[in-house]
């Protein structure tokens, strides 16, 4: 808003540019284009990308050491205030949701604190530069924490598969019975997803460690900046090529959000089978209490309504990928103010991504399954005709042919409402001459499953690799390359709400 001399400020200090104006922007406007709301949650990279940038400046002896020193000292003590939620003197100290964004807030906390070096931070850099410093440092950190939840659902995943090698489940395809597999089988499978979408952040974070900062405005800078320099200190791999692609780049942001949409539409379909699962008519799965809610109206219920929400959420998602798609997609090069949008659908996906994994993990976790009637499910439905054809390929008849006699048994099945395993031997002689009575013992659901040894199949023994080579990536995964410090980042976005 315009103080009494028409200076434009952000509570209690000016805006970064309010030089070249008179006049002072509507209240009304400054709340329509600011972005602390958003951005407060990188208010720590923030100021760590300062800090770098000041030690890289006197390197440069575009400022002094005492400078250097000042800015430091100065940025620390905000970071600690942050932190700690409350200034030296003891009293509140936060985000001052006034300012147009982080990098200004800090600048102006900077300047309060330590005076004239304060004006010197931002020598050779934009807010252009910044923010794209500033996001790319915390999605680093964002795609290490959601890295290190996949993994931990993982683990939960493969502990259930190791403790459910012989669990029979039917397997479906259209929803209608297929072959039998095991519940290891099944929640392998999922695993696997999960595991696609921690190798695609990870993928995705070498394009993201890269360092936009010196790339300025647009034009990088007259003055001898050090950009390799700082690269190392904010330890990133590189620099980016092209200052101008730099700050008109959010690829990061969009990559990221396609991984995450993914992220989300795998957790949706486990969902959706968990949903399907709890029915009184399937009954596969019990949720735990503590992850199922009741009905105001009808005593009995127990609904699944997280597996539901995560289902549902995946909506939001996606909506927020395609707006970052939309958002970009007539920009011209380079910054567009348009790209301030970018944060609030990123962190609205990310945020949601990420509490549905821990979510989704701890109502798997927590669930009993009912095996009894998992087996029992593999028994009607005829979920074995095609190892009574396959019998027949052992024998030499060709498939097609022996599909032919496999689905004529079936049909006299449905007639007799017998299934495979129940009709006379008669049948079977009748419908060709190779079969003998071990058929019987070759095709219950056990067997159907003990059968299939083929690499990626559902015996047990083949299922153990798969918890094998899951396990190797856990192990190599076993993240605590994820520091307390980045945890307590958030902490200060958390504690702002409270
Ligand atoms: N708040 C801005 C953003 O999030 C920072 C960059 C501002 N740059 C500018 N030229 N106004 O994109």
């Amino acid at each position: 808003m315009a103080n009494s001399h028409g200076t434009i400020t952000t509570d209690n200090h000016a805006a970064l540019w309010h030089g070249r104006f008179l006049e002072g922007p509507d209240a009304a406007a400054v709340n329509f284009e600011t972005s602390i709301n958003d951005d407060m949650r990188m208010a720590m990279v923030d100021i760590q990308g300062s800090i770098a940038h000041a030690k890289m400046l006197c390197k440069q002896n575009l400022i002094s050491k005492d400078e250097m020193d000042a800015i430091i000292n100065g940025l620390n003590s905000i970071k600690t205030d942050l932190l700690k939620g409350k200034d030296k003197n003891g009293n509140p100290f936060k985000v001052d949701l006034s300012a147009e964004d982080i990098h200004s807030f800090i600048e102006a906390t900077l300047t309060d604190r330590v005076g004239e070096p304060g004006k010197k931070v931002h020598t050779g850099r934009s807010r252009n530069d910044q923010i794209a410093l500033d996001e790319r440092l915390y999605l680093k950190h964002q795609i290490k924490m959601l890295k290190k939840e996949l993994v931990q659902l993982i683990n939960v995943l493969v502990n259930i598969a190791s403790e459910n090698k012989d669990t029979l489940i039917p397997g479906f395809t259209h929803m209608q019975h297929a072959q039998p597999v095991t519940l290891a089988h099944h929640v392998c499978a999922w695993a696997w997803m999960f595991y696609r979408d921690a190798d695609r952040i990870s993928d995705a974070f070498k394009r993201v460690d890269l360092s936009p900062i010196g790339a300025g405005a647009l034009a990088t800078s007259g003055l001898p900046l050090n950009r390799e320099f700082e690269a190392e200190l904010n330890e990133f791999s590189g620099v980016t090529a092209n200052s101008l692609d730099t700050v008109s780049d959010r690829d990061y942001y969009l990559e990221v959000a396609s991984d995450l949409s993914m992220i989300q539409m795998h957790l949706s379909r486990a969902c959706e089978e968990i949903v399907y699962w709890s029915t009184t008519e399937f009954n596969f799965i019990d949720l735990s209490e503590k992850w199922s809610t009741g009905s105001s109206i009808m005593p009995q219920k127990k609904n699944p309504d997280f597996a539901e929400l995560i289902r549902g959420k995946t909506g939001r998602v996606y909506g927020d990928m395609v707006a970052l798609f939309t958002m970009m997609k007539g920009l011209p090069l380079s910054y567009d103010r348009d790209m301030q949008e970018d944060k609030a659908s990123f962190f609205e996906a990310y945020d949601t991504v990420i509490s549905s994994v821990r979510i989704f993990r701890e109502m798997v976790r927590t669930a009993k399954w009912n095996k009894d009637v998992m087996a029992k499910g593999c028994e009607g439905g005829y979920l074995n005709a095609t190892d009574v054809a396959d019998y027949l390929v052992r024998k030499g008849l060709p498939f097609r042919t022996a599909h032919g006699v496999s689905a004529g048994l079936v049909r006299i099945g449905i007639e007799q409402n017998l299934k495979l395993e129940e009709l006379d031997f008669s049948e079977y002689e009748k419908a060709s001459p190779l079969f003998e009575k071990d058929i019987y013992d070759l095709i219950t659901p056990k067997n159907c499953v003990e059968i299939r040894t083929v690499t990626g199949g559902p015996a047990s023994s083949a299922v153990q690799k798969q918890i094998d080579s899951l396990k190797n990536f856990i192990s190599s995964n076993k993240s605590d390359d994820v520091d307390s410090e980045e945890d307590d980042w958030d902490l200060i976005f958390e504690n702002y709400y409270k």
